[in-house]
């Protein structure tokens, strides 16, 4: 119990795989040397067989005793083992195995490490353009502190505006717009701003237009980008954007609520509204109206704001 404990041969695994190829390489050899001495003994045996013995004197090849064949079919047999020892087991045997075997792990793996790499490489790229749509999206948000609005009256088919004109005559939705837009900024395109007679009144009007030297009544203010638009609207807590079909575009994405007036008819039309995203946007009004002697088409106030 208390005696002392035997030293144990610490042995690793190397050396260990070392010492079973030696043993397996002296087995090899010692089974060859065998077969070698088995060989010649058996040679004499059947020269002394056929010659001394007399055994199958008659039976000749080719004018030549058969042990002959015989001997030479076992040498044949002999050599292919002498192959097997010192040429298939000693240069393709296991060690051999192994170490293609790790040069092609080698190989692979510095193939899987390149695809990881230019994977890496794509997905840095793909995050640093995204994180450039995020800030641009952001900055565009930050510049409007107020709550942007559009505003529009879109026909069934979506349709605005024919050779930069409304399509139709609807004095309760110019009544509404009139309304909603009072005391507000109210950003709009070039082309919007040349279909109206005059600025319409106690409206400040921001005028997208990428002509810098674009001449605008005294008060309406001229902006050269979207963006420029939305920081002069700054002071405003809700400025609306009112058209038309290209500014719309452009600032659906940016908007938080849309106030609609739908025409319940189709019409032709040279520009259109964008389809509403259900999915982003929810309805959270909708009050219908019936055509009547001022109102030549059904239409539905409907208020959208985003989810
Ligand atoms: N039904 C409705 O509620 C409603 C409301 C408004 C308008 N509309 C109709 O819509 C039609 C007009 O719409 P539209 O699409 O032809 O024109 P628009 O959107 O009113 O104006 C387009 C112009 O705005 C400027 N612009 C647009 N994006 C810009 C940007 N990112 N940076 C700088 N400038 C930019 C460009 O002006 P420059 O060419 O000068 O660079 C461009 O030609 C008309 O028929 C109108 O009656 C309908």
């Amino acid at each position: 119990m208390f005696g002392k404990k035997k030293a144990i041969p610490h042995i690793d695994k190397d050396q260990l795989a070392l010492i079973e190829t030696a043993q397996k390489r002296i087995k090899q050899k010692k089974r060859l040397y065998i077969h070698f001495v088995i060989f010649l003994i058996g040679a004499v045996f059947l020269i002394a067989a056929n010659t001394g013995l007399g055994i199958g004197k008659e039976i000749k090849f080719f004018d030549i005793n058969w042990f002959v064949f015989a001997i030479l079919l076992w040498l044949f047999f002999f050599l292919y083992h002498i192959f097997n020892v010192f040429i298939t087991h000693k240069f393709m045997g296991k060690a051999w195995e192994t170490e293609q075997l790790e040069k092609l792990v080698f190989k692979q793996k510095q193939r899987i490490a390149k695809i990881e790499g230019n994977l890496e490489k794509q997905n840095n790229k793909e995050s640093i353009s995204n994180n450039l749509l995020v800030n641009a999206s952001k900055n565009t948000k930050q510049k409007t502190k107020g709550f942007l609005t559009i505003i529009v009256a879109a026909s069934a088919n979506n349709a605005i505006g024919l050779n930069n004109k409304l399509i139709w005559h609807l004095s309760n939705d110019l009544k509404r717009f009139k309304n909603l837009t009072n005391g507000h900024y109210i950003i709009m395109g070039r082309k919007t701003f040349e279909s109206f007679p005059k600025p319409l009144p106690n409206r400040t009007h921001v005028v997208i237009s990428r002509q810098s030297d674009y001449k605008v009544p005294a008060g309406v203010i001229l902006v050269n980008s979207l963006s420029d638009a939305l920081d002069a609207s700054k002071s405003d807590p809700q400025p609306f954007i009112i058209g038309g079909g290209q500014i719309y575009k452009e600032t659906l994405s940016l908007a938080h609520k849309i106030e609609m007036t739908r025409v319940h008819d189709n019409f032709d039309a040279d520009t259109y509204f964008p389809e509403i995203d259900l999915t982003i946007w929810k309805e959270t009004a909708n009050t219908f109206h019936k055509k009547d002697d001022k109102h030549k088409h059904d239409y539905s106030f409907i208020t959208y704001e985003r989810i």
